[in-house]
């Protein structure tokens, strides 16, 4: 175990911290995706009624939200260290290394790790600024589920994709989310030192469905909504 203070400072603790908040980023998007799920129903009801009942948390919605924000800065500030620190510590780059024939786990996605990783903060950025700050129920947007009047994130959605430069925009970051989560999740077993060499193989595979199943899950939404509710250039 990494004493707390030096979590944060030493290399290998940095590596723990990276692990561990990849992990609650891949629960998160996992559950997510479970969420959005509901946008394939023919109607807003589905995603009103699942934003409601989360809203229902109240603070502790809040207090959640605040978490995820705290887990996905500890997981961007984290892998930019360990990123330069092996940089500055490797003197012939990955790039100019042959694999010797042993299964390597060096392809595209591990090298550009770090560039993934970025488009998908601006991406973040982009996405919360867009549905979580969105418009409210004070500005007109209002929906009712079961004779309750509810905030219509659908309609938040659905006027998002209805726009086919949006369309592109989460097409193409969903693509950059498969090729780092690929990657990303074989590495978060590696960080939190769990990987021996019987285990490595299956673990990169499942790391290879799962990022296919979650990318495939969540950029059909876009289109989906697009194709279905009549959209626009
Ligand atoms: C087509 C793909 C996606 C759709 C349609 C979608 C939809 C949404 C919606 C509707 C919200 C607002 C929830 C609310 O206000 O209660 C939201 C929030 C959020 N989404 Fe997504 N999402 C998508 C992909 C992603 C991905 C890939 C990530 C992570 C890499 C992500 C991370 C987040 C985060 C962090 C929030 C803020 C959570 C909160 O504060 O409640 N989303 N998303």
């Amino acid at each position: 175990m990494v004493p707390l203070k030096r979590l944060f400072t030493s290399t290998l603790g940095r590596k723990y911290l990276m692990g561990a908040t990849g992990f609650a980023l891949v629960l998160f998007i996992v559950l997510h995706l479970l969420g959005n799920l509901t946008l394939y129903s023919h109607n807003g009801d589905a995603i009103n009624a699942y934003a409601a009942k989360l809203d229902m948390l109240g603070v502790g919605k809040i207090i959640l939200e605040i978490g995820l924000v705290i887990t996905i800065l500890i997981h961007i500030v984290t892998a930019i260290q360990v990123t330069f620190t092996s940089k500055n510590a490797r003197p012939i780059p990955y790039e100019s290394l042959k694999s010797k024939g042993g299964p390597t786990k060096s392809t595209l996605g591990s090298r550009n790790m770090i560039i993934t990783g970025l488009v998908l903060m601006v991406f973040l950025i982009v996405h919360i600024v867009q549905f979580r700050f969105g418009p409210e129920i004070e500005d007109g947007y209002t929906a009712t589920v079961n004779g309750v009047m509810v905030h219509d994130l659908y309609r938040v959605v659905a006027e998002t994709f209805m726009q086919l430069k949006w369309v592109v925009f989460y097409v193409g970051c969903m693509c950059f989310l498969g090729v780092h989560f690929r990657h990303g999740f074989w590495s978060m077993f590696q960080s939190l030192g769990m990987i021996n060499p019987r285990w490595s193989k299956p673990i990169y595979a499942l790391g290879f469905i799962l990022a296919v199943l979650l990318s495939v899950g969540f950029l059909f939404i876009p289109i989906y909504i697009y194709a279905t509710q009549g959209g626009a250039a």
